[in-house]
């Protein structure tokens, strides 16, 4: 075992790194700014996006009470830490041995489950699971049944005992665009063939959207008939959805260390297995990211560019922070996260619902 890292850390600066810190009134900034847009069951907030219950308890504080999941541990992870009362699984499971763990939670905590085809119905419903919700295809080419398989779908939950409490449809294909006129046409196009499966499908939920096209949700519901927005990445932000104007800010960055300088570049000890890459580079303010490899970022001091002198690269030992360009799976590197606020550390609190 090894000891835990500097977990009586009062500044940033004691930090073991990489570490991920949360600055704490941007997190409460971004948290009240969604929480006026969609109060309450308008969001169910995605906790794919931190995987922490420390952090859905706080989005629980804000008025959201149901949550959205994307694997069974984090279903169930959720439910045994109290924030059970309306769980939903958007993500399609055949295992058998986790959808009976996830059954033996509905006495104390409400459950559903997305479907989409014969054998995920089937799956569910001999696993003891009472709710699903009828996945539908609505653009990205992901899971969700095409929707002319909707009612169908839920037919047959029906009659093997489940109650379909309505569908739900994830334009993930629509989150980020250059024109958010075009998102706006195209979401609503998306929402048109979701609310005709809901139609044929019946209940009570619609469930769509995400951080990136949550305020076209907000905005229009009344048409689309979306009761609640799946967004989850608006509590920590990434780069990724800065580019859209959204009211949100950067709360996370990765608290580096630089380990080698040269003339012309620096590296420091936040490389690609502690941050997610797939929306493209980190940044770092005031620097260019050159480039990560596993265990290593090489980036370079940016300087003005009518300056001909010779910029100095950070010493050795400094400290810098990454900001991440796509923040769920970077929470899932890590086992905890500093709640800070400027240098000071307030909290170390666990991410919890990693793992599968
Ligand atoms: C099913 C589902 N719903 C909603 C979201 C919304 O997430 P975000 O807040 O990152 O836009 C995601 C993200 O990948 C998702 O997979």
């Amino acid at each position: 075992m090894h000891p835990e890292p500097t977990p009586n850390a009062t500044n940033v600066h004691e930090l073991s790194t990489p570490a991920v810190l949360v600055d704490i009134d941007t997190l409460e900034h971004n948290l009240s700014t969604m929480a006026a847009v969609l109060p309450g069951a308008l969001l169910r907030p995605h906790v794919k996006a931190h995987k922490s219950t420390a952090l859905a308890e706080m989005q629980r504080r804000h008025g959201h009470r149901h949550f959205t999941c994307a694997t069974v541990r984090e279903m169930v992870g959720m439910a045994r830490a109290g924030l059970g009362d309306d769980l939903l699984l958007a993500n399609e499971v055949v295992d058998a041995d986790r959808l009976r763990e996830l059954a033996t939670l509905q006495d104390d905590a409400m459950i559903t489950v997305a479907v989409d085809s014969d054998a995920t119905v089937d799956a569910a419903a001999r696993a003891g699971i009472h709710h699903v919700l009828i996945d539908v295809n609505i653009g990205l080419p992901r899971c969700g049944c095409a929707p002319h398989d909707a009612a169908r779908l839920a037919q047959r939950a029906r009659d093997r005992g489940m109650a379909v409490r309505g569908v739900m449809g994830y334009e993930g294909h629509l989150m980020v665009s250059n024109d958010r006129n075009t998102q706006r046409r195209d979401t609503l196009a998306a929402m048109d063939v979701l609310r005709s499966a809901a139609s044929e499908v019946g209940g009570e939920i619609v469930s769509a959207g995400g951080t990136g096209n949550h305020d076209v949700h907000a905005a229009n519901r009344a048409h689309t008939g979306v009761t609640e927005v799946q967004a989850g990445s608006y509590a920590l932000m990434d780069t990724y959805y800065s580019t859209l104007g959204l009211p949100f800010r950067q709360a996370i960055s990765i608290l580096g260390t630089v380990i080698s300088t040269q003339e012309k570049w620096a590296v420091a000890d936040v490389g690609l297995k502690s941050l997610g890459m797939d929306h493209g580079n980190p940044s770092i303010a005031g620097h260019k990211v050159w480039f990560c490899s596993d265990e290593h970022l090489t980036f370079a001091t940016e300087k003005p560019a009518d300056d001909s002198t010779r910029v100095p690269q950070p010493a050795v030992g400094s400290r810098i922070r990454v900001i991440p360009a796509h923040v769920d799976p970077t929470m899932s590197m890590h086992d905890s996260f500093y709640l800070v606020r400027g240098d000071q550390v307030l909290d170390r609190l666990p991410i919890d619902l990693r793992g599968w």
